[in-house]
């Protein structure tokens, strides 16, 4: 499931950030074809805002994408566009077993190795999402004072995939609904409700396209792995 129905604000393109292109590829399509190319992904379920549906349609023809199943509108929060691709997937008669994976379309250097295990690890275990180790310290301040310290190495820098069984996914989103509860992530929706989540390493690579200086950060990891394939 990716959620792509942002407007990308703080990219400041004028446009949604996911047309922006890296090394000559919309974004989007980056983040499409990792998963259109992994043999364990059985489809794709797309959030989109109705104003960018065609364009969407058009790039995911153009660039030989096949996997995508649904492209629900998504909603003004986040949230709102996971949600509406977990209603997609129940509606269509995916299986509460199966396991999905919510990532930011926004995030296109995931590595297949995480992607592989956060996926045994929540089918083994229902929830494991991928995190990084904090390289800098932590406060916790409040008006500008220091008010402590956490320890360092129990702090995890969170990111995407976020993987799930599925009937879990949709308990938690469907009762973040009802109680009004907006999450920044996907597993504050599930550990509210006292399910356990697991932490997968994942690589300081996988970025999130957010702001200009995270494009130039991924135009040098772009070059990076494409010396690695020379
Ligand atoms: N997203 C979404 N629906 C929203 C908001 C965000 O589907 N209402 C998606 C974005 O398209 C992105 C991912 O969620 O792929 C992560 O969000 P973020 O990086 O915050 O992207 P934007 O919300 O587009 O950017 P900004 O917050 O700067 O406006
Ligand atoms: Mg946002």
């Amino acid at each position: 499931m990716l959620p792509a129905a942002g407007s990308g604000r703080r990219m400041g393109a004028g446009e949604n950030k996911l047309f922006l292109r890296l090394g000559g590829e919309a974004i989007l399509v980056r983040t499409l074809r990792v998963f259109d190319e992994d043999p364990d992904c059985r489809g794709i379920i797309l959030a989109v805002r109705p104003d960018e549906r065609e364009r969407i349609r058009k790039m995911i023809e153009e660039s030989g994408i096949t996997k995508v199943s649904a492209m629900p509108d998504g909603g003004g929060e986040r949230q709102d566009s996971v949600r509406a691709c977990v209603r997609a997937f129940i509606g269509s008669g995916g299986s509460g077993d199966a396991v999905v994976m919510v990532h930011d379309a926004a995030r296109p250097f995931i590595s297949r190795t995480v992607i592989g295990e956060l996926a045994s690890v929540a089918a083994e275990h229902g929830a494991a999402i991928a995190a990084v180790r904090s390289k800098d310290t932590v406060k916790r301040v409040r008006d500008g004072l220091v008010e402590s310290t956490p320890d360092r190495n129990s702090l995890w820098l969170v990111q995407t995939p976020q993987a799930f069984r599925a009937a879990l996914l949709a308990e938690a989103e469907e009762r973040a609904e009802a109680d009004g509860f907006l999450g920044t992530d996907e597993s504050m929706l599930v550990e509210r409700l006292g399910y356990p989540v697991r932490i997968v390493e994942s690589t300081y690579d996988n970025v999130k396209m957010t702001t200009k200086e995270d494009l130039a950060i991924g135009e040098v990891l772009l070059k990076r792995l494409e010396e690695e394939h020379e």
